[in-house]
């Protein structure tokens, strides 16, 4: 899609029609009168400040406008933006900024999953992968950190071509080394284990931590990582009972204390009698299932780091019994624990997943099915 020149109000859009809301913004379609082209109009809830526009909205733009001038298939463009003031009565004269961006009619990956009728086939797996992998390896080579990646943030376009959308929480970053920033981002459920023990300086690799679960959560169609015991309060509660439903599936990081203790002593006395036993079996020779994406030899120098009951977790070949070898290798590459051993985007679309067959489903089949569904 072309650039559009867009007025500075709504004026010059009809037919205003809303198609959802998320966290910050109500998200609109219309026709723009201009050039007949239907888009959509995302916006934002937080009001403008005397200040100017608010911090998030303008690294959303940022980051969008990063994206200008080097379109992605598989990256939401942004068409361009408004400032409108007095639009909703019911809030009074306050201003807001209004986002045009490319109309993605078909829903979210979260609708995709969601749609118990149809098991995706591996092909439609492989399709969504290759796109949302691609589109981030894209956001990365310009700096661009998404830190929101889920399902409902990946839009399906009207090709059938998936679009990383949402960069409200998104940052531009220096690339060569970690940065330090807050750790509140990413939705829980999609939050890496070094957020979760408080790392402040953080890359890339909490993103392909996200879509390592985007991964396992298409092919199983339902949440991987989840929660067991319900609702919990925000802040050290909700990250340790997340570490510990990610734990109790891929078992817990083995540290430099834990193959100390295991390989020194045998006894472990820094774990105990439980511990010892399990970090010697993970770290000993010819170490237990999934031992090489457990080796997180610098976890204890995070923040929030604490050591938790130690457990070997489930081989990803019995939660994922359809799950081909190299699908597997990706999803571990994906979900190691130390972030600096974790397979980034671009070389993650290399991987043997991407070459044995079947092959990806075409965008415009996955489109065409996704139409005939509905
Ligand atoms: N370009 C678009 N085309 C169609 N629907 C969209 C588009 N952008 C957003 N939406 C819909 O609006 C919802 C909220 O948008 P999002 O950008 O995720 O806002 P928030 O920052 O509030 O989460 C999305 O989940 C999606 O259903
Ligand atoms: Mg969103």
């Amino acid at each position: 899609m072309r650039a559009i020149a867009v007025e500075k109000t709504h004026v010059g859009f009809s037919g205003w029609t809303k198609l959802g809301s998320g966290t910050y913004a109500d998200v609109f379609s219309c026709v723009h009168d201009g050039s007949g082209e239907r888009v959509a109009i995302k916006r934002v809830r937080r009001h403008l400040t005397a200040q100017g526009v608010d911090v998030p909205t303008l690294r959303e733009l940022k980051a969008l406008q990063e994206f200008a001038q080097t379109a992605h298939p598989n990256v939401l463009r942004l068409l361009g933006f408004f400032f409108s003031s007095g639009f909703d009565s019911a809030r009074g004269a306050a201003s807001a900024v209004h986002m045009a961006l490319e109309f993605c009619p078909a829903g979210d990956l979260q609708g995709v999953i969601d749609d118990r009728a149809t098991l995706l086939p591996p092909a439609d797996v492989k399709a969504y992968m290759s796109m949302a992998l691609a589109g981030l390896a894209h956001c990365h080579a310009h700096w661009v950190l998404h830190l929101d990646l889920k399902p409902a943030n990946l839009l399906i376009g009207p090709g059938g071509q998936l679009k990383i959308a949402d960069f409200g929480l998104a940052r531009l970053y220096a690339g060569e080394r970690a940065e330090r920033f807050q750790t509140n981002v990413v939705t829980l459920p999609y939050r890496a284990p070094e957020l979760l023990f408080g790392a402040r300086e953080f890359d890339g690799a909490v993103d392909t931590w996200a879509m390592g679960c985007i991964f396992a959560e298409l092919m199983l169609q339902q949440r991987f990582f989840t929660i067991r015991s319900g609702a919990v309060t925000p802040g050290w509660a909700e990250s340790k009972a997340q570490l510990e439903a990610i734990f109790s599936v891929m078992g817990t990081p083995i540290t430099e204390n834990t193959t100390f203790a295991a390989s020194k002593s045998g006894g472990g006395a820094a774990l105990g009698e439980a511990a010892s036993a399990s970090a010697a079996a993970a770290a000993g020779a010819g170490a237990g299932a999934g031992a090489e994406r457990r080796q997180w030899p610098s976890a204890p120098t995070l923040p929030a780091f604490a050591q938790f009951a130690p457990c070997d977790g489930i081989s990803l070949a019995r939660c994922f019994p359809a799950a081909t070898p190299a699908a597997l290798a990706l999803l571990e590459e994906l979900l190691m624990f130390d972030p600096a051993r974790r397979a980034d985007a671009k070389h993650a679309l290399g991987s043997a997943f991407f070459g044995e067959a079947p092959d990806a489903t075409a965008a415009s089949a996955l489109a065409a099915y996704r139409k005939h569904d509905c």
